[in-house]
């Protein structure tokens, strides 16, 4: 049978591989792109597209009973860096978004939502190495207390209205086809675009943070991944715990230097530095990989790799 998917948010960094990707599989007219803005050519000209604000729940209603929607990929989400300063805007798209797609499905107008979480749930009282499935979870950010409260609430709809929402807790995600949106893992994809038209590259973190990190073919595998895994086995209603691998800039600069001998990093932390240090420094994701399977392919050195392969001839 086939299905009609909504992707709002679809012209962001995650949004436009994620909405590429599901066209392939299951057919460009399948899969509805929406967001606030246009997206990139590749995006635009593969599929239908609606401009969208997902915090209007009439317009959002709309056009779900428009396409017969019967999945949503909610990717709409303001990120850690600028929700440090924009508070209650973040906090208003962030809740608003997830509330107006949780209450159509209460109200049966769709059927299932993948919604992402992060890394940034988790606080600086959680354990760092390692970070188990179910800890202290004390966020410090205004971003790690939305997507804290997301998690709760889509627990809450599942256990009281059989609302299946599925989540992710992604880590920093490496990509080369879009530029990321304000996180504080930026830096991680800024470092190849720099390393190729400079050869330099100034970090806005410390040599050492080491942060939990995931390239982007890995992150939306798990997305389709999840979301394909029969509802009984999907354990975790709030979020899973994802991983792939955990390094720091300096540990990636290295990387880099292993294809570009000369690229030279310096150091110059600012206020993401504070949200980095409240972060995990590695994840422990051994439930996902017990409920549904979950396997990372893409260690540190085959990112570089890839990234630089790919970004070549665009920057
Ligand atoms: N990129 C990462 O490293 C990362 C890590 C962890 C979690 N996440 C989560 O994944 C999701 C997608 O992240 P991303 O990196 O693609 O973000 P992004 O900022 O690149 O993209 C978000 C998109 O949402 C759109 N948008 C903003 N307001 C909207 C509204 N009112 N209605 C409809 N669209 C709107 C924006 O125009 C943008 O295209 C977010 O929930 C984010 O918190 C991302």
């Amino acid at each position: 049978m086939s299905k009609y998917i909504l992707i709002i948010g679809a012209c962001g960094q995650i949004g436009t591989e994620l909405t590429l990707t599901l066209r392939e599989k299951y057919g460009n007219d399948q899969i509805i792109a929406s967001d606030i803005r246009e997206g990139n050519d590749d995006l635009m000209e593969s599929g239908p597209f609606e401009i969208l604000d997902a915090t209007n729940y009439d317009a959002l209603e709309e056009v779900i009973a428009y396409h017969d929607i019967t999945e949503v990929y909610l990717m709409a989400a303001m990120l850690s860096a600028t929700a440090e300063k924009f508070p209650m805007r973040a906090w208003n798209l962030n809740m608003n978004t997830l509330f107006n797609v949780l209450n159509l499905a209460k109200e049966k107008k769709i059927e299932k939502i993948f919604w992402p979480s992060s890394i940034a749930v988790f606080g600086p009282t959680t354990p760092k190495e390692n970070t188990p499935q179910n800890t202290i979870m004390e966020p410090s950010t205004v971003y790690g207390i939305s997507k804290q409260s997301g998690e709760r609430w889509c627990e809450y709809y599942f256990n009281k209205f059989n609302v299946d929402v599925r989540s992710i807790r992604y880590p920093g995600l490496i990509s080369w086809k879009t530029m990321p949106g304000g996180g504080t893992t930026d830096y991680a994809v800024e470092i190849y675009h720099k390393a190729l038209s400079e050869g330099s590259y100034t970090c806005f973190l410390e040599e050492d943070t080491n942060l939990p990190m995931m390239f982007m073919d890995d992150a939306i595998r798990a997305t389709l991944q999840i979301m394909e895994t029969p509802a009984e086995k999907i354990k975790e209603r709030s979020a899973y715990n994802l991983a792939a691998m955990s390094f720091t800039p300096k540990e990636m600069a290295e990387s880099i230097k292993t294809v570009i001998p000369k690229f030279k990093i310096a150091y110059e932390p600012d206020f993401r530095q504070e949200i980095a240090n409240s972060w995990p420094s590695s994840i422990d994701d051994s439930i996902a990989q017990k409920d549904w399977n979950w396997k990372a392919e893409f260690n540190l050195q085959k990112t570089t790799e890839t990234m630089l392969e790919n970004l070549k001839n665009r920057v």
